[in-house]
């Protein structure tokens, strides 16, 4: 086995390291003991990932001395609420873990958020690792700290900011990915190649031909975005990590909009990342040439780029209305200068935004005369 990528996360007293590379999962006893953790453990997964990984990672904790116990939830969205939260909570209690056990969340970002936030509230915190099996907990969610679960009212409502000890990326994991959740996940990585680094764009492509030796390099470089970002703006209080949000304004309108389902995640924010990157032609005068670049990485990796007639334009606007990132009444909208170079503008209008969804439902052939 090749030695795993390092990347660090430098936050002081809560710095940890992110490791990518394949076959990691085996290691992880091991790699933990450095960190003088426990023996009691809980490893929280869900019930596709458990069956896939589960065995492997309780072995390799008890091949190191640790005692842990296995945490199964339903896989899927529903599960990262605050009733699954509790009864995770309930469980470890029942098994015999007390303020000196840790949590290890094994799974996507699902699971990642879900343990985290568990980690963070049990006995008023306590270390947890990551073991990030989809591309975007690879890429994003495994690092920062944001744990959390949806409230009825929408998502990501309850949460703590919890930063994990460790994050161990095995990009083996990604093989058993369905090539839907596969492919979706790279519109978080076209997002980070167009805010903070054109240069991996050549990186992405690659992966298109060559997984196998592409992916951990990959996964490392998005994951250095990530770190910088967030050692910038751990809380969210500067702007830096708003950065993140790209596409994401009306990506996620467009998601609630078609119902959840319809679109996975990363289409819905496929169209967003469009959208945003002819907002930016329009208003800061991003090259034609570099918004068709995300357009064809985003068609490469089969993802959509134009919006279909059953979801309504009054549907989209309406979520948006209500979007968070719209503080009183403000539009804090993320633009590109150019590829790489990402800002948090004011200056984008409803009347912008609604040319811009309506620019989604023309073929992209058609579109240069609408900058
Ligand atoms: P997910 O965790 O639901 O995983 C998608 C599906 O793939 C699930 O059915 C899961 O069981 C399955 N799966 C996971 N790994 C697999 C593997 N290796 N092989 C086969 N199947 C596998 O979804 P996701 O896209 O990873 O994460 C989405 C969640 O992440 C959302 O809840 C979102 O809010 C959250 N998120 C959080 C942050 C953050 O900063 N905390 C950032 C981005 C997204
Ligand atoms: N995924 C957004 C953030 O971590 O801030």
């Amino acid at each position: 086995m090749p030695n795993p990528i390092t990347v660090e996360v430098p936050l002081g007293d809560r710095a940890y390291q992110a490791l990518v590379g394949p076959g990691l999962i085996d290691t992880v006893g091991r790699t933990l003991k450095p960190l003088h953790l426990r023996q009691r453990c809980a490893v929280i997964t869900d019930s596709t990932v458990g069956p896939l990984y589960g065995e492997r990672i309780l072995n390799s904790l008890r091949e190191t001395g640790h005692d842990p116990a296995l945490l199964v939830v339903p896989a899927g969205e529903p599960s990262k609420s605050i009733t699954v939260a509790e009864s995770l909570c309930r469980q470890m209690i029942q098994q015999g873990c007390d303020r000196h056990a840790f949590v290890v969340a094994l799974g996507g970002g699902v699971i990642g958020d879900l343990a985290g936030f568990v980690a963070g509230i049990f006995y008023r915190g306590v270390p947890y690792v990551q073991i990030p099996t989809t591309i975007v907990s690879q890429v994003d969610s495994s690092v920062g700290g944001k744990t959390g679960v949806n409230a009825q009212e929408g998502k990501n409502l309850i949460g703590v900011f919890h930063q994990p000890r460790l994050v161990l990326a095995d990009t083996d994991t990604l093989k058993s990915l369905p090539e839907r959740e596969f492919r979706e996940g790279f519109a978080e990585v076209i997002k980070h190649a167009a805010i903070r680094d054109a240069e991996m764009i050549p990186l992405i492509e690659a992966v298109l031909h060559d997984r196998e030796t592409g992916l951990p390099e990959l996964m490392a470089r998005n994951i250095a975005i990530k770190s910088k970002v967030v050692v910038e703006d751990e809380r969210e209080t500067s702007g830096v990590r708003a950065l993140l949000n790209f596409g994401h304004t009306i990506g996620h309108a467009i998601e609630a909009a078609a119902g959840y389902g319809q679109f996975l995640h990363g289409e819905a924010i496929s169209l967003g990342l469009i959208a945003a990157a002819r907002l930016s032609c329009q208003l800061t005068g991003l090259a034609e040439s570099q918004r068709d670049t995300i357009i064809r990485l985003l068609e490469n990796f089969r993802l959509p780029t134009e919006l279909p007639e059953t979801i309504s334009d009054e549907a989209i606007l309406d979520y948006l209305a209500r979007d968070k990132k719209f503080e009183e009444g403000q539009i804090r909208f993320v633009l590109l200068r150019e590829l790489g170079d990402s800002f948090v503008s004011s200056d984008v209008t409803m009347s912008h935004i609604r040319d811009a969804i309506g620019s989604l439902r023309i073929p992209n052939a058609s579109q240069d005369h609408l900058t």
